[in-house]
Order: structure tokens, then sequence, then C-alpha cells
């Protein structure tokens, strides 16, 4: 698809039913009914940056901090393990209390003593630090570029850089991680061709992973008299980007669920075939409030694994089998 018809896709004004199915379809046929569990590990709400719509910015005084210790963290790796989950991903701000050293070290007990695969979300880093995470075995890396309005995305990231993000996906690709990025859809300012180019340099930065969740409006930041996002976009821009990008593995994500109780359905059923169940202790999860209303906050891991199971029966979709590594290598 090129851009104006993807710009026409995104319309309001265009029937998402047709495109939701051709989504569904191209889903079926390039990556199966199977639904990839990948176990969430918020292992630290400290970030060092500002970023306008995030919960857990440094300046939200608000926020009470916490961090997980390695045995913390190994113990939901185990908890992953006896869900018979297949992967898991640690997330946290950019908190410069890890080094990278020891948190390879904790990923290198989570390999030797499980058969899980890793995905990092932890935010840019250096080139050589990125080598010794990857180093010491995790397998993958989600690095969302957020939007690919380089205006935009200053304003949002005051103290980040457009290139050196772009400059941080090379390098964890070249580093040998299986690479994943993403936007939000429906930032304020946002615009359809903007969106529309978010999916195109999906395509060509040869995504192994993509996530796509609404803009939530958080009160503690400075967006927080900002409209949501539409779950409806949110869609549209799932199932556009697996009609362009084939065979990624695409999340129906937590922002979703949080906007309406069928987010994370709605979304299975127009592209996405990843879910993401929370296993962070349930005392910390409120902490890691990116934004408000956010679902799982009080359930423990076993209620989620249950209440996933549960929503793919209802679908008539199953766990895939394996460890849902890149479709793109094999
Ligand atoms: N610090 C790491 C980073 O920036 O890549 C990982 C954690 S960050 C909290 C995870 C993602 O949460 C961000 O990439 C962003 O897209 C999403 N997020 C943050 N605030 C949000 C909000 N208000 N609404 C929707 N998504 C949000
Ligand atoms: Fe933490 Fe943006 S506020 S990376």
């Amino acid at each position: 698809m090129n851009k104006k018809e993807l710009v026409d896709a995104l319309s309001p004004d265009t029937d998402p039913a047709p495109l939701f199915a051709l989504a569904d379809k191209i889903r079926r046929e390039q990556v199966g009914d199977g639904v990839h569990l990948r176990g969430l590990i918020e292992f630290s709400n400290h970030c060092r940056r500002r970023c306008y719509y995030c919960g857990i910015r440094a300046a939200n005084a608000k926020v009470r901090r916490y961090r997980l210790t390695p045995e913390q963290i190994l113990d939901c790796a185990r908890t992953a393990v006896s869900l018979n989950y297949k992967s898991v991903v640690m997330q946290s701000g950019e908190d410069l209390h890890w080094n990278p050293k020891e948190l390879a070290s904790v990923v290198e007990k989570i390999k030797t003593t499980t058969s899980l695969a890793i995905t990092l979300s932890v935010g840019e880093h250096s080139k050589e630090d990125y080598t010794t995470l990857r180093s010491a075995g995790a397998d993958r890396f989600l690095l969302r570029f957020e939007t690919s309005d380089r205006r935009l995305f200053s304003m949002l990231k005051p103290d980040s850089n457009y290139d050196q993000r772009f400059r941080c996906l090379a390098w964890l690709k070249e580093a040998g991680f299986q690479v994943g990025s993403g936007v939000m859809a429906g930032l304020p300012g946002q615009t359809a061709a903007s969106m529309a180019d978010d999916i195109l340099l999906f395509k060509e930065l040869d995504l192994d992973m993509v996530g796509i969740g609404p803009f939530i409006a958080n009160p503690d930041t400075p967006l927080g008299a900002a409209p949501n996002g539409s779950l409806d976009t949110a869609l549209r821009m799932v199932a556009l980007t697996r009609i362009v990008t084939r065979n990624t593995h695409i999340p129906a994500t937590t922002a979703m669920g949080t906007l309406h109780p069928q987010g994370r359905q709605k979304a299975l059923k127009c592209g996405a075939n990843v879910l993401m169940p929370n296993i962070s202790p349930t005392e910390h999860r409120t902490d890691y409030s990116l934004y408000p209303g956010k679902i799982c906050v009080n359930e423990a891991p076993e209620q989620c694994a249950g209440c996933v199971d549960a929503m793919l029966a209802g679908l008539g979709r199953q766990r895939a089998e394996g460890f849902g590594h890149s479709l793109k290598q094999v």
C-alpha cells in the first residue's frame, strides 16, 4: 500500500470492516492461529527521562518508585515457567541504577536456569551495552520510536533525540537482537499522514515485532488534558501494519484493553498474534502507571494467565507452540 492508500484507510470515513477482514486473513496465512504469550515483568519504574506522555517520567513526584531485586526478577521468570509461558519481557524506565553488566547477569541467570526467551525493553543505551546484553543471552529488544514525525517526537520527548532513537534501533540489529519497535496512536498533533509514515517505516526497518497502543492521557503529565487516542485508529494501525509487514509479531496491547474491555480481542481479530500478560509482583503493579485505568493491576499472574486462556478460547484461538521467535530470520 502506498501512503495515500494508508491515509485513506486510516480515515474514520472509511469502513474498516474489509480492512480488518483482510488483515485477519493475512495474519492466519502468515503466522497462523496461535497466539504467543510473553510474560511481562515491569522490574523498575525509575526513569531519567521526562517524556510528556508517560506516567513514570522523572518529573512526576507522585510516583512511588520501586525496583525489583535480581532475586525477585528471577522469581517472576520462574512464575512464567510455571504458567507455561515460553518467553518474558523485562521492561523498565531508563533506570541508571541498573548498569548493563548487572542487568546482563540477571539475563544470564534466567537463561541458564530456564529455557525462556528474553525480550528487553529498557530504553536507549550505548552500542557496547546492547552488545553486552545480547552476549548475556537476551534474544529480543523492544524500543518504540513512538512517532515518525520528527517535530512531534522532539516535542514529546524533550530529552531524547530522534536520530539517536533510530541509531539505537540500528545498533540493536547489529548486536544480533530480534528488534521490535512501534508507536502510540492518537498522540496530540499526530496526523493520519504521519501514522501512514509510521507504517511505511515499520516496513523499511524490517522489524521483527511491532507494538501499537492508543495514547492515553495521564493527568500527572504535561499532556494530562489532551484527548485520548481512539481505539478505532489504533486497530486500523494494527490491521494496516499486518497487511504491509506480513509476518511480524504484533501484540494486542494492554493500552487497547484499557480503552475498551474488548480492545485486545478486537486487535487479535484484525492482525495481532501476541499477548503480554503481566507477571510483575501484584504489590508493585499500580506503581507502573504509564496511564490511568491500566488493566490487570489487581490480578495475580495466575489470574492473568487464566484470563488470557479464556480470551483465546472465546476467539477460537489457542496458545502458539514454541518460543515465538522472529519469522523474518527463518
Ligand atoms: N523506557 C523504555 C522505553 O522508553 O522504551 C520502556 C518503557 S516505556 C514506559 C514503554 C512504552 O509505554 C513507551 O514506548 C510508550 O509507547 C508507552 N507509553 C508511555 N506512556 C503512555 C501513555 N500515556 N499512553 C500510551 N502508551 C504509553
Ligand atoms: Fe521514561 Fe520516557 S519517561 S523513557
